[in-house]
């Protein structure tokens, strides 16, 4: 599916090179000021170009069809379209004969029965996360004073990075990265146990972004070889501040009041330029190839600002279930 959230909901549509790719945002309140310059940072950050991501870079023009009107939300449904510009479509054929290894071709022609459109890698490109990043930008809008940032903590292992992504890109080769997420000022209380906790309405949306493998939240995995009396967060004062945050800033589902911690482990790009092998459904034989396409060889860098979107619409769907907003 693709929808997300019950109060502040988001539909999101379109192929990576298909004609556009644009969200619906209903659930906005009504006064709110926005304009395309408000999306312009959040845009940047998440634009190829740099050492490590794709050569394809994007202009970005936003329009917007329903739900502004002179400068502020109006109440109806946002609608925002980004038409697809800089298509390369024919490097793509291949891939419905050899599906690439860890990329969505296989599954999606299963899935779809062969309808799908491949090009680009169709609606599981990270191109779609374009549409979370424009949500995001109209939930941060909402959040504040709550303040989302997030930080590459490692790629490939290493921090300072650059000279293993250069030699990663050298062999043809590809990276993933540790993303590390902060979120303060957020009062205690939110969160809807059972099924839209905290916990499990960060994780849904975040393993919607395409190539995440995992999320932890504050001593995560760690806490497995933790005792009971190093993992629990002593509380200091009556507004619920703990003086170690193991928990993540979440007890029972619910903030505590805390920092929100969690670090999002992203895997490394699929589309390698190095040589491969897999299976040929033309041929029914398993074949050397080489992908072609413009690709990320470390998406992980271009992703910290769709973590900070994707958390910032799970948030404002429980701020707004919590009518705090
Ligand atoms: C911002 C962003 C950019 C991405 N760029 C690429 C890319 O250039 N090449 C690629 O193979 N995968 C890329 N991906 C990952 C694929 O979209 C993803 O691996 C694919 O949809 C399969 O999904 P899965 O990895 O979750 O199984 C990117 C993901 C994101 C979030």
């Amino acid at each position: 599916m693709n929808s997300f959230g019950t109060l502040f909901r988001i539909q999101l549509f379109g192929e990576s090179h298909g004609e556009a790719i644009g969200v619906v945002i209903d659930g906005i309140p009504a006064g709110l000021p926005l304009s395309a310059e408000d999306f312009q940072k959040d845009l940047n950050r998440r634009k190829g170009g740099s050492l490590g991501t794709t050569p394809r870079v994007e202009e970005e023009q936003l329009e917007f069809l329903s739900g502004l009107f002179n400068g502020k939300t109006n109440g109806n449904p946002l609608a925002i379209v980004v038409k697809n510009r800089n298509i390369i479509s024919s490097d793509y054929d291949l891939h419905c004969q050899i599906p690439r290894p860890g990329h969505a071709d296989l599954t999606s022609n299963v899935k779809h029965c062969g309808f799908q459109d491949y090009r680009g890698g169709g609606h599981h490109s990270g191109r779609v996360t374009l549409a979370l990043v424009l949500a995001g930008v109209v939930a941060k809008k909402i959040l504040a004073p709550i303040v989302i940032d997030t930080e590459i903590i490692h790629i490939g292992g290493e921090n300072p990075w650059n000279q293993k992504l250069k030699e990663a890109i050298e062999e043809g080769d590809s990276l993933g990265g540790l993303i590390e997420c902060r979120i303060r000022k957020l009062s205690a209380g939110i969160g809807e146990p059972f099924f839209n906790s905290m916990e499990s309405m960060l994780s849904h949306i975040i393993f919607s972004i395409p190539g995440i493998r995992g999320i932890e939240f504050g001593d995560g995995f760690r806490a497995t070889e933790m005792k009971g009396s190093e993992h629990n967060d002593p509380i200091v004062s009556a507004d619920g501040t703990t003086s170690r945050n193991g928990a993540g800033g979440i007890n029972g589902g619910i903030s505590n009041g805390n920092e929100i911690i969690f670090r999002t482990a992203v895997k490394p790009t699929a589309s390698i330029a190095k040589e491969q092998e897999s299976f040929n459904f033309k041929t029914e034989k398993n074949e050397k190839f080489n992908i072609g396409g413009r690709h990320d060889a470390c998406f992980a860098l271009r992703t910290p600002v769709v973590i900070e979107a994707a958390a910032a619409i799970a948030l404002a769907d429980l701020l707004l279930q919590a009518s705090q907003v």
